[in-house]
């Protein structure tokens, strides 16, 4: 991401860091290969997450992908995580300061249930499905992600929205003793998120508390995140502490960071000129080449129909 805080990257240097990680894990993988099987096992999971508790089981979903997953190591190790670094590798271990449990979530607003979850009743009362995405980063890199959650969905039907709730707006805890960084200006904290009403309630919108079938872990956005598969991955918002109903569109963070770049709607689109980085191309996160980007990140047979007869150059 970037704001005039950070300093400037341009986008052929962060083409070399991602052709370096691949080529590293390119050299990894074929000394790897003789000895072990490529795909990523229950073992290999169990053996680099040893420390975090397994969910309940979840059951499939149609709207997984069939591709095979990016490792564990990968999803887990290359991360955005501003609160505690503007790198992608120090989230890893910077974010073990964050404490997860107690954690509650308020969902309050234009609702005629307000009410406050403990993250332990959103887990255990609310059915998993394993949610196997695509997951595309404004940056130009992607993943394939087996999350666990639910659909949000579920959260607002309980939560009865009134005739004024036409937005539903996120926020990230604000803890700078847990997270270091929000005592940086780099951007204004706490980071906050939305989605238009209809957005938040489609079937792929989904709070994913895991994944790899285990709670998340912290660098990740635990222990509870929106996960929204056909828009950047910068409105997939983490460890959220509030949702609330709203009648007018929030102000995100990214957008009051850099208006010009970052918009509301922000959906996957190769032909998006406002990011400071190309969309037409990829590179999926341990893949040499890069590959063609999708419209809504090949979301659009379910998601298109929400934004007819909208511009999606205007509406960015
Ligand atoms: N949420 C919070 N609170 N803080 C962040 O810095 N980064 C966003 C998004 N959610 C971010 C956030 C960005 S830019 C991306 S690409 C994804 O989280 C990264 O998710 P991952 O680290 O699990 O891959």
């Amino acid at each position: 991401m970037s704001n005039s805080k950070l300093p400037q990257i341009r986008p052929s240097e962060i083409t070399d860091e991602a052709v370096y990680h691949s080529r590293r894990r390119f050299l990894a993988t074929v000394s790897a290969a003789a000895a072990t099987s490529l795909l990523v096992t229950d073992r290999s999971v169990a053996e680099s997450a040893p420390d975090l508790p397994a969910l309940p089981p979840a059951r499939p979903s149609r709207f997984s992908t069939k591709v095979r997953p990016t490792s564990y190591r990968d999803i887990t190790h290359y991360n955005n995580f501003y609160e505690f670094a503007t790198d992608k590798y120090s989230p890893a271990t910077l974010a073990a300061s964050l404490v997860t449990r107690p954690w509650t979530v308020a969902v309050d607003g234009a609702v005629k249930q307000p009410r406050t979850y403990g993250i332990e009743e959103l887990i255990h009362q609310n059915p998993l499905e394993d949610r196997v995405y695509r997951f595309r980063c404004v940056e130009g890199w992607s993943m394939v992600i087996p999350w666990v959650g639910f659909p949000l969905s579920r959260l607002i039907r309980q939560a009865q929205p009134t005739g004024n709730a036409k937005y539903v707006k996120f926020t990230t805890l604000y803890n700078p003793r847990e997270m270091p960084n929000q005592r940086s200006d780099i951007l204004r904290w706490p980071y906050v998120e939305g989605l238009r009403m209809d957005e938040a309630m489609h079937p792929l919108t989904i709070l994913a508390v895991g994944l790899y079938g285990r709670v998340l872990p912290n660098q990740d956005g635990a222990p509870v995140r929106l996960v929204v598969p056909w828009k950047y991955g910068f409105k997939s918002i983490k460890s959220i502490v509030r949702i609330s109903f709203v009648e007018e569109q929030p102000l995100t963070t990214w957008m009051r960071a850099v208006p010009s770049e970052y918009g509301f709607y922000s959906n996957v689109n190769p032909n998006d000129d406002h990011t400071p980085w190309s969309q037409e191309r990829e590179r999926r996160i341990g893949d040499f080449f890069k590959r063609p980007t999708q419209l809504f990140n090949g979301y659009g047979d379910q998601v298109a129909q929400l934004y007819r007869g909208m511009d999606l150059n205007k509406y960015y």
